[in-house]
């Protein structure tokens, strides 16, 4: 799918990752809306990108919400061609911690956000995409998700955050199977560590000894790097269903 002059919609583009694909995006041309519930960001980065950005306050846990940001994406770019899922939340904490076993409430909502979230974009997305005209391809659309390598080697601690993302990684086959009759791939990107804000809020000690793990290049990687793989996934039409670790070679340690 050729980038330049298609219409994109990026969940949690308002802070690393999303925002790193959106800056990417629009520069090769794209119209892009990002959907993120932080407004003041979004809103900034859209205004700092020009006219063919756009902002909309947007929880992917809401149906409600997540199909305004679709019509919004839609209406903009004429059609939505393309669909990055970014928006996440982090959370480390052990299943019997301190004060007892996790509240069930606290590993629902890493859930919904991480998965339910990415689903209730994806299906709602991918409607909007089956009415597009195909390219010469046959492809209507192209989706990204963003799963992590805690959906492989999740540590101590990150049992929900885990669980969230294999579920991302889970449902990539059968959703490629099922939207390849409508012209529609799907794929997801697996990062390892990344340098963001979510990165930023765990302690710096925990930093410091993720960031020694990795084989090479031994540093964290930037959003302009993931966002180049998303790029890759949109344009190569023979990605699909696949899951891609992009992590120079760290494998997570136990803690
Ligand atoms: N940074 C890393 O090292 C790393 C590693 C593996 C996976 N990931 C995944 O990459 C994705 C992006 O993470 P990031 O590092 O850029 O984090 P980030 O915190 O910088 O950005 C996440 C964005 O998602 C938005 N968001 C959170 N909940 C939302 C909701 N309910 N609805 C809409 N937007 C919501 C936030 O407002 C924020 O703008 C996440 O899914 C994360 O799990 C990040």
């Amino acid at each position: 799918m050729q980038i330049a002059g298609c219409g994109a919609l990026v969940t949690g583009g308002a802070s690393g990752l999303g925002a790193g694909t959106v800056r990417r995006l629009a520069a090769l041309g794209a119209t892009v809306t990002i959907a993120d519930v932080n407004q003041e960001a979004g809103a900034a980065l859209a205004a700092e990108l020009g006219e063919r950005v756009h902002f909309i306050a947007t929880d992917v846990t809401s149906a409600e919400q997540m199909q305004a940001a679709v019509a919004h994406a839609t209406a903009v770019a004429g059609a939505l061609h393309v669909l990055v899922c970014c928006a996440g939340v982090a959370t480390a904490e052990r299943t019997l911690g301190k004060e007892g076993p996790l509240p069930l409430e606290r590993f629902a909502r890493v859930i919904a956000v991480n998965l339910t979230g990415t689903y209730n974009a994806v299906r709602l997305a991918a409607a909007a995409m089956a009415r597009n005209m195909a390219n010469d391809e046959g492809e209507r659309g192209v989706i990204v998700c963003t799963a992590s390598i805690a959906a492989f080697d999740g540590q101590v601690g990150q049992a929900a955050y885990s669980a969230s993302k294999a579920g991302v990684v889970g449902m990539m086959l059968p959703l490629a199977r099922e939207l390849a009759r409508h012209g529609i791939r799907i794929a997801s990107i697996a990062p390892g560590m990344f340098d963001t804000p979510m990165l930023a809020s765990l302690p710096e000690a925990a930093i410091a000894a993720l960031a020694a793990q990795v084989p090479f290049p031994p540093r964290p990687g930037r959003p302009a790097e993931y966002a180049a793989l998303a790029q890759h996934m949109i344009e190569n039409p023979m990605l699909n269903g696949e899951t891609i670790r992009l992590d120079g070679a760290l494998r997570m340690a136990p803690r």
